[in-house]
């Protein structure tokens, strides 16, 4: 059942979340049976976060969501003794929901591509060319490009992005890097034709209409690479293990689709 939870963050730290606090709840317990000794709400709260934050790890968790884990019931007990102003709670609603604005039209929430994922896409590209063109398919808020910016400062990266708020933290943190652009714009608005690396981390439900468009689009011998999610009927050239305990994978094709545009195009091996 955990493996089928891996495209599901909120649900393993709502699991995280369940599981500290049964424990924490268990512990006090067994405290309250054997003295006088009581903790404070807080003292609590914060064993709770603690516990779920390494929970939240063990489970697989990107260091975001583990830091929600430590910081959900915490904050939750601050909030109550602290008696907050209404609006407060609006102004987190609000960012939430500037952060997951694709969650509902196109099915694709964020979450990030960890940083060992990143150093194995560092390595993939050492067989590219110095001056290749990679783009990030829903960039988020522009980390993973910027990681693999700075390891080749010759290459271009483009990031397209419509949650507002991740949008504008990546075109802020890209603002010192050079050959990092970052795009207001939807990927299905974005051109694949000058690039020789796609690369995304979406969902399942984009995946078969991106792979038309990765089709009708993206040159002969360029590289189309998914994060964890396969397209229905489309085996991938290659498949890389992440070693992660949800046995994720990057997913890669070398295009075979637009022929015409095979001249221009590059045609290094990824792998090498
Ligand atoms: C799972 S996150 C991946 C973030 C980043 N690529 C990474 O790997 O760390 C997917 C991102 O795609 C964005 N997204 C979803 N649909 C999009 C669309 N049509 N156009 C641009 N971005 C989109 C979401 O807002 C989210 O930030």
């Amino acid at each position: 059942m955990l493996v089928r939870l891996r495209h599901y963050p909120p649900l393993l730290a709502l699991l995280a979340q369940l599981g500290a606090t049964l424990l924490i709840g268990a512990l006090i317990y067994l405290n309250a049976q054997l003295g006088p000794w009581r903790p404070t709400w807080l003292a609590a709260g914060l064993a709770q976060g603690l516990l779920a934050m390494l929970l939240a790890g063990a489970l697989g968790l990107t260091r975001g969501w583990r830091l929600v884990n430590l910081l959900f019931v915490p904050a939750l007990l601050l909030a109550g003794g602290a008696n907050l102003p209404s609006w407060l709670f609006l102004l987190c609603f609000a960012l939430l929901l500037l952060l997951n604005w694709n969650s509902f039209g196109e099915r694709v929430p964020l979450y990030l591509t960890a940083t060992r994922t990143a150093g194995q896409l560092v390595e993939l590209l050492k067989a590219q060319p110095a001056n290749f063109r990679f783009i990030d398919l829903g960039c988020g808020p522009a980390g993973l490009l910027l990681h693999l910016a700075k390891a080749y400062p010759q290459a271009q990266f483009v990031g397209v992005e419509t949650a507002p708020l991740s949008f504008a933290l990546a075109w802020l943190r890209a603002l010192g890097q050079g050959n990092c652009q970052i795009h207001y714009r939807s990927l299905w608005r974005t051109d694949l034709a000058s690039f020789s690396v796609v690369y995304c981390f979406l969902s399942p439900a984009p995946m078969p209409a991106l792979w038309r468009k990765a089709c009708e689009e993206m040159p002969v011998g360029t590289w189309l690479i998914s994060n964890s999610f396969a397209v229905p009927g489309h085996t991938p050239d290659q498949q890389i293990a992440l070693g992660d305990w949800r046995a994720s994978s990057l997913l890669l094709w070398r295009m075979p689709c637009n022929a015409t545009a095979a001249a221009g195009a590059p045609s290094t091996n990824i792998i090498g």
